[in-house]
């Protein structure tokens, strides 16, 4: 027997159907509401708003469940790689050894950028912020290949785009840190592995010998598979509804790019370092700042804190500790911003504002940590989230393109003023 939803408005009963999802969550489908009863829902910021059925990410925000196509985070962050994640989240299955091979080895040979786009960067200021540089230069690389423009062309060349995206975004991203030091770019090297090829291409230079260290490539590595894929978050929603206009997947992701730059969002890793910098320059007295960030009329909040769907711990924020630990401990690495931290914690899951609200640590709060202890400056930080979030943000577009859905245009209430006369 199916079960529906009952609606009552006005005296008049309406039945809408119901739909349940593989890990037996439930939505009500209100598709055909408005043509039915005249009634549009509301939702601001979309928090009770399924806007797709989707295969590609399960999180359960109470019990702290994360999945990529059904593998838990916590073992693939054990035990594969970033790169095969990537194509985890992309195809839907791991990969095997064959095909991760003949993957690897494609992306590690499309590295390199046509050298037009050195122009473009000599063109940015120098202080330009690297996730503004990213965001065009992604954009840009469509004007390069002009074949990529229609997203539905033979699904050889989109897997061509796909992979062009993979293996030049790191490029890309450390070029522009480059640019923001008026250092020379170094071009990537095919000895080397992904996340190798990127701390390769971000610290060296031509005046001296540079091997990534294995400690750093790891660390690396297993950031960008905690970031990889977040369902349908705001970045990832943005992509989705760009690329349901049909625009090509460069732009698609360049937007998705732009929407994690705010500090709500990806931007929160940069927010955290510099929050935690600046209680340590003020004499690091932790109350006051826990006190600000309850205080409604302060705008100040605790960034790295507070989850729109984890409520009780975020599973990414759990590995991202350890990894902090003990990457720390292999460093021999002394950071007081990290004991800034570890009190902050301390203070805030103690603060009945806290507890109640369910505030918790989010993946951003330790994740600049350890970026910073591998020496990747702090604007850089959403640009490394962006890195891990692009395997993410193709498969939502794949998915989106692959189901047919339709172009994303919410409705509204107006609320402004009614018709009046022109009066001049
Ligand atoms: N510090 C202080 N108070 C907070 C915080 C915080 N970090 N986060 C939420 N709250 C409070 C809000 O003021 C609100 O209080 P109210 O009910 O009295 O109005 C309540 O907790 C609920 O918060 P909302 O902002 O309504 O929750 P929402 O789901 O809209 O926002 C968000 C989630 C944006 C992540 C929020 O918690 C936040 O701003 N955190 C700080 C920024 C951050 O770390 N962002 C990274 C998120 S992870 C990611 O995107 C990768």
């Amino acid at each position: 027997m199916s079960v529906t939803a009952k609606l009552s408005l006005n005296g008049t009963d309406f039945e809408l159907p119901v739909f349940e999802g593989s890990e037996g969550e439930k939505a009500i489908d209100i598709t055909k509401l408005r043509s039915t009863t005249g009634y549009i829902t509301i939702d601001s910021g979309y928090k009770n708003t399924g806007s797709t059925k989707s295969a590609v990410t399960f999180l359960d925000g109470e019990k702290g469940i994360l999945r990529y196509r059904g593998y838990p985070i916590e073992q693939l962050a054990e035990k594969s790689t970033f790169l095969e994640v990537a194509y985890l989240l992309i195809n839907g299955e791991l990969p095997g050894k064959v095909k991760y091979e003949n993957f690897a080895e494609k992306v590690c040979h499309h590295t390199l950028v046509h050298e037009d786009m050195k122009q473009f960067y000599e063109a940015y200021p120098s202080k330009a912020h690297p996730m503004g540089v990213l965001a065009s230069m992604v954009c840009a690389l469509s004007t390069f290949y002009p074949l990529s423009q229609n997203p539905n062309r033979p699904p050889k060349a989109v897997d061509m785009t796909i992979i062009r995206l993979l293996a030049k975004l790191p490029t890309l991203a450390a070029w522009s840190y480059k640019n923001s030091l008026g250092h020379p770019i170094m071009y990537p090297k095919n000895k080397y592995n992904y996340c190798e090829n990127f701390l390769h291409m971000m610290f060296a230079n031509p005046t001296e010998e540079y091997e990534p260290d294995p400690v750093a490539v790891d660390a690396i590595d297993k950031l960008l598979i905690l970031h990889a894929d977040h369902e349908q978050n705001c970045s990832a929603s943005t992509v989705r509804i760009v690329g349901s206009s049909q625009a090509n997947l460069y732009s698609s992701i360049s937007a998705g790019v732009i929407a994690l730059w705010g500090p709500l969002h990806g931007g929160a890793n940069q927010a955290v370092i510099e929050m935690l910098e600046k209680i340590r320059n003020d004499g690091g007295n932790l109350q006051k700042w826990v006190d600000k960030a309850k205080d409604k009329d302060d705008p100040f909040r605790l960034f790295g804190f507070g989850h729109r769907v984890y409520k009780n711990f975020d599973p990414r924020a759990r590995i991202i500790k350890k990894s902090c630990d003990d990457l720390f401990e292999k460093l021999g690495v002394d950071d007081p911003v990290l004991d800034i931290a570890r009190q902050l914690e301390e203070v805030a899951l103690k603060d009945d504002y806290f507890i109640e609200k369910k505030l918790y640590p989010n993946v951003d709060f330790y994740s600049g940590i350890i970026y910073r202890a591998l020496g990747i400056p702090t604007e850089m930080f959403t640009v490394m989230f962006a890195l891990g979030r692009l395997p993410g943000w193709i498969s939502q577009w794949k998915e989106m393109i692959e189901n047919g859905e339709p172009i994303g245009r919410p409705r509204q209430i107006y609320v402004g003023e009614k018709v009046r006369d022109y009066t001049g």
